[in-house]
Parts: structure tokens; C-alpha cells; sequence
């Protein structure tokens, strides 16, 4: 079957896989899997976050990881995620030109994650749209359809929260299911009204498979025109404190599916499930991914 549609993965695994593993990845082991994800012929990868060592002890080899990867990778589309200009600055320093920028649309989630408002959110935004005028941003916005403590979130809201950030400049919004709480009917009528209040605006999918429903969501969104999805190798993710939270869906999984229905990813599949068993060998957490426990596939 071939419909040759182009649907970029966006390997997130370094980032939100890596940031879930309680002991410190080794670096080198980190580079070996970023290695194989670039073999396997991924180019979108959100390597590493520039956030504070205290928050996340795990990512506190930012800088390093950023500029192995800008060095051996001159021309891949590489991101690291930030939660304020500090964090901006240090990806900018690396030479990294794009940054995704955490706000959750619950302002509760926001406090617990990033520790602001709302408001102080957005003004340190702004001051990253004026502080570094060349760097691409992406707004990923957690807890999109769902949040722990304020529980499910409608279209409307999502509508509604974007608008002063539309306002500012951002043209694309990642749209995060966090806790991994939405359905396909929800992911089609949230893309469907974005779509019709803001035509030009870009957007990605970044869906948790908590509730098994990374796929179907995910596909729900590349269905409703979505051309950039997020996932992680391995499905590598949760939380060990945490019972039962979830990675992202696996990007194996997501690659498979997309290839038997006819679409272009540019990568190969069996040499990212050969990058998944890879890095489930040398890395210790919680995997939600099918296909690289399967020892062929058909
Ligand atoms: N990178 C590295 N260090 C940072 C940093 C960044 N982006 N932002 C702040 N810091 C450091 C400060 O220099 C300060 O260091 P010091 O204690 O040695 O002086 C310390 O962290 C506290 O700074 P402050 O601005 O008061 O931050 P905070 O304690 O209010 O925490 C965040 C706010 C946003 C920095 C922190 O909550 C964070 O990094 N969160 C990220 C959470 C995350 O990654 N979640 C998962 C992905 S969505
Ligand atoms: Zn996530």
C-alpha cells in the first residue's frame, strides 16, 4: 500500500524516555542510543532538556549531549525542551537553534512542573521571543486534553489558552497528552477547532500510552492532518514513582504501523527496532513498545 504521504517522527526519547529513569544514564551510553536513532534514519530528535539538575538530576549532562550531537549531526533537525530563558539561553550557547517550551494549559500542572502561574509563564516566553530573536520555538503544551489535578480539558480551552501565544509568535503548538487521558474523538475535535481558529498554526502530537491509546490517538491526529508526531524509543517512559504512569508511544510501534499503511518516515523499520532492543538492553525503566520484544517480524 502506498500513499506516500510524509509523516516526520519526532524521536523524543533522549528527552522525556531518558528523564524517567531514576539513576544517572551513563553519557556514553546515552550517545550510543542517540547514535542508533540517527542510523536508523530519524532525522527529529529532542535530544536533551536544558532544565535545573535539581528538577531533573538525569538531564544535568545537557550541554555535553547537545553538542555531540550538533557536532556529529551538522544537519539534523535537533530540539531540547525548556521551561524558562535560563534554560533557553544554555541551549542557545550550544549552538542549538530550536527549543521547545513547556506551559501546561492546567495552571495547577504548571505550578507542580515548572513552578509558575500562567502568567509568569507567558512573560518568560516573551522574554525568550525577544532575548533570542533567530531561535525556532515550539510551545509544547501539557496536559492538553487532561490534567491530574483538574481533570479532562475541553477544545474550547485549548482555543481559548493559545490565543495570546498565537498573538506572540509561536507557529507551532505540540499538543501533549501528559497523563495519557484522551481519545481519538477528543484529539480529532480539539485539532478541528484549532484548525478553524487558526489556519497558519502548526501542529505536532506527543501522546502517553498510558491507557493503551497512543496509537489510536496518534493516529487520530495524523488522520486529522497532523504531519509531525512525537514518540519515544522503546515507549521508554513513566514514572518509577508512580504506578502505572506511562511512557510515549513507541516509535518502533508508530514507524511500523505508518510503513504497512503506506507512508513516507524516512526511517527504517527494522533498524529502529533493532535501536529499541538496543537501548532496553542497557537501560533499566518501564517500556510500553510491542515490537522489539518480538524476535522477527513479517
Ligand atoms: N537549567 C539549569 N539550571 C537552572 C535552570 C535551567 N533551565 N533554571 C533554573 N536553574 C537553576 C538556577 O540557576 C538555580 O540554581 P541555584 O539553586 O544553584 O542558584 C536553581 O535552578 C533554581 O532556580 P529557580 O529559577 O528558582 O527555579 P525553580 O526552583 O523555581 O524551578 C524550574 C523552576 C522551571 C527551573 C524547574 O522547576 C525545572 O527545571 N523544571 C523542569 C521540569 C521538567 O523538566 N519537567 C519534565 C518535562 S515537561
Ligand atoms: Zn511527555
Amino acid at each position: 500500500m502506498k500513499n506516500n504521504k510524509r509523516i516526520e517522527i519526532c524521536e523524543i526519547g533522549p528527552r522525556d524516555g531518558f528523564q524517567s529513569v531514576s539513576d544517572y544514564i551513563p553519557l556514553q551510553t546515552k550517545l550510543s542510543v542517540i547514535e542508533k536513532i540517527m542510523e536508523a534514519g530519524v532525522s527529529s530528535v529532542q535530544i536533551t532538556s536544558f532544565v535545573s539538575p535539581k528538577a531533573i538530576p538525569q538531564m544535568k549532562d545537557a550541554e555535553e549531549v547537545a553538542k555531540f550531537c550538533l557536532q556529529s549531526y551538522p544537519e539534523a533537525d535537533f530540539s531540547a525542551l525548556v521551561p524558562n530563558l535560563f534554560g533557553a539561553n544554555k541551549a542557545a550557547e550550544t549552538g542549538l537553534r530550536k527549543i521547545s517550551y513547556v506551559v501546561s494549559l492546567s495552571e495547577s500542572h504548571n505550578r507542580a512542573n515548572i513552578k509558575r502561574s500562567h502568567e509568569e509563564s507567558f512573560e518568560e516566553l516573551r522574554k525568550i521571543f525577544d532575548g533570542l530573536p533567530q531561535m525556532e520555538i515550539i510551545l509544547d503544551l501539557a496536559t492538553a486534553f487532561g490534567c491530574p489535578f483538574e481533570g479532562k480539558k475541553m477544545a474550547e480551552q485549548v482555543v481559548a489558552f493559545l490565543r495570546p501565544y498565537v498573538d506572540l509568535g509561536i507557529k507551532t503548538v505540540n499538543l501533549c497528552d501528559t497523563i495519557g487521558v484522551a481519545n481519538p474523538a477528543q484529539v480529532r475535535k480539539t485539532i478541528a477547532a484549532l484548525n478553524a481558529s487558526y489556519p497558519d498554526l502548526a501542529l505536532q502530537i506527543h501522546i502517553h500510552d498510558t491507557r493503551n491509546m497512543g496509537m489510536v490517538n496518534t493516529l487520530a491526529a495524523i488522520e486529522s492532518g497532523i504531519e509531525t508526531a512525537q514518540s519515544t524509543l522503546g515507549g521508554l517512559g513513566g514514572c518509577p514513582f508512580a504506578p502505572g504512569a506511562s511512557g510515549n508511544l513507541a516509535t518502533e510501534d508508530l514507524v511500523h504501523m505508518l510503513c504497512e499503511m503506506g507512508f513516507d518516515t524516512g526511517i527504517d523499520e527494522k533498524m529502529i527496532i533493532e535501536a529499541a532492543k538496543y537501548e532496553s538492553e542497557r537501560i533499566d525503566g518501564i517500556y510500553s513498545g510491542h515490537l522489539y520484544r518480538i524476535e522477527s517480524t513479517v
